[in-house]
């Protein structure tokens, strides 16, 4: 389907409550729009996303994020040619919201809705920032997920490796935890990292030793756990610079463990147009940097979409309904919302599943 299409998106199937509108055109992509409510002040006190009380403050908000985001874009619902909504995988108390939504504004508007994978916006966004074309490699690196995926059509993703048990940012936010660092703890501890030692602990760097591209991050934080209590029982403490180097070992310990396995993934995927990075995690310089060489030495552009975009967003669902759309494919009133949803259904499922909820 040729000609500019102009989609609302909507998503909420982890903590944020999110409405964007996107254009695309001849010209190419534009985000009109994109509102992004948090809820990381709801869910503080407990360490970790409560799904009941994120599936009430989705219910509460979605409408009035969906209001905002035609607001900013200066447009009415008559001026949309479509409604995409995440309808999986993540919390389904959170993806109701969103699917419930789309499905009233469809209905009373009669405009197209499409369902659209969380997974496969957050994997097609390359494509909305950069018209980047297919096949590319695209590692997802988030508080909820982490796999590689070869994309190949809008449609057509093949798993090249995941997470067997926690993601990296996951992994992060739990180290901040046992050291004593505020949430979320990608930040804290890169920046604790930034003055310690990164060799003075020797952490693991799990499944190097196993072939092939699944990644495992819990064992890293049980050494962390080991590394740290031994400290304690030592000296009765840990001291700043303590601190530290735990953090500069932890994340010298996930940059190898990423890189390594970075490396494999591009080696078996050959006449790819890109390397390209997506979720919070990707924020991570040291991590970063390490990904840009081993695209490098690949030979493969690197391509790092700007962080709000990487992070849970509502942009990447409008345009991935819009890929969808342009394939032919709407959905109707019986679109479900699905707790579990791989993108590539011929890939055996992945044990992990992430604090966040199950993902894939
Ligand atoms: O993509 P995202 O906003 O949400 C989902 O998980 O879907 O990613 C959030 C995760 C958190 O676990 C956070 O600690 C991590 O990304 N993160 C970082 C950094 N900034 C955010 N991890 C490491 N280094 C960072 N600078
Ligand atoms: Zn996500």
């Amino acid at each position: 389907m040729s000609g500019t299409l102009t989609f609302l998106g909507l998503e909420s199937s982890c903590d944020d409550t999110a409405a964007a509108v996107v254009r695309h055109g001849p010209a190419g992509a534009q985000i009109l729009s994109s509102v992004v409510a948090g809820q990381e002040a709801l869910h503080a006190a407990f360490g970790g996303v409560v799904p009941e009380i994120a599936a009430r403050a989705h219910a509460e908000r979605i409408d009035l994020v969906a209001e905002q985001a035609l607001a900013q874009a200066g447009l009415g619902l008559g001026d949309l040619d479509g409604i995409a909504v995440t309808a999986g995988p993540g919390l389904i108390g959170g993806v109701l919201a969103a699917v419930m939504c789309a499905k009233g504004l469809a209905a009373a508007t009669g405009l197209p809705l499409v369902g659209v994978n969380h997974l496969a916006g957050h994997a097609l966004t390359p494509r909305l920032t950069d018209a980047l074309a297919f096949p590319y490699l695209v590692l997802l690196v988030s508080g909820g997920h982490c796999q590689f995926l070869r994309v190949e059509g809008a449609e057509s993703f093949r798993r090249r490796g995941g997470t067997i048990d926690d993601a990296p940012g996951e992994a992060f936010d739990k180290t901040a935890k046992l050291l004593g660092l505020p949430q979320p703890g990608g930040p804290a501890v890169e920046s604790e990292a930034a003055s310690g030692d990164p060799r003075r602990f020797a952490f693991p760097r799990p499944l190097l030793d196993r072939p092939g591209c699944d990644l495992s991050f819990s064992g890293l934080k049980t050494a962390l756990l080991r590394a740290r209590d031994g400290l304690v029982a030592q000296k009765g403490g840990i001291t700043l610079q303590d601190r530290r180097d735990l953090c500069a070992g932890f994340q010298a310990a996930v940059a190898d463990v990423l890189a390594e396995k970075s490396a494999r993934a591009l080696a078996s995927s050959p006449g790819i147009s890109a390397f390209a990075v997506a979720g919070g995690v990707a924020a991570n310089a040291a991590i970063r940097d390490r990904l840009v060489q081993v695209a490098a030495r690949a030979g493969v552009p690197f391509l790092a979409p700007p962080l709000r975009l990487c992070t849970d967003n509502a942009a990447m669902i409008a345009w991935a309904g819009i890929e969808r759309f342009r394939l032919g494919h709407t959905d109707d009133a019986t679109l479900p919302a699905r707790p579990r949803w791989p993108l590539d259904a011929a890939a055996p499922a992945l044990l992990g599943s992430g604090k966040k909820g199950a993902k894939a």
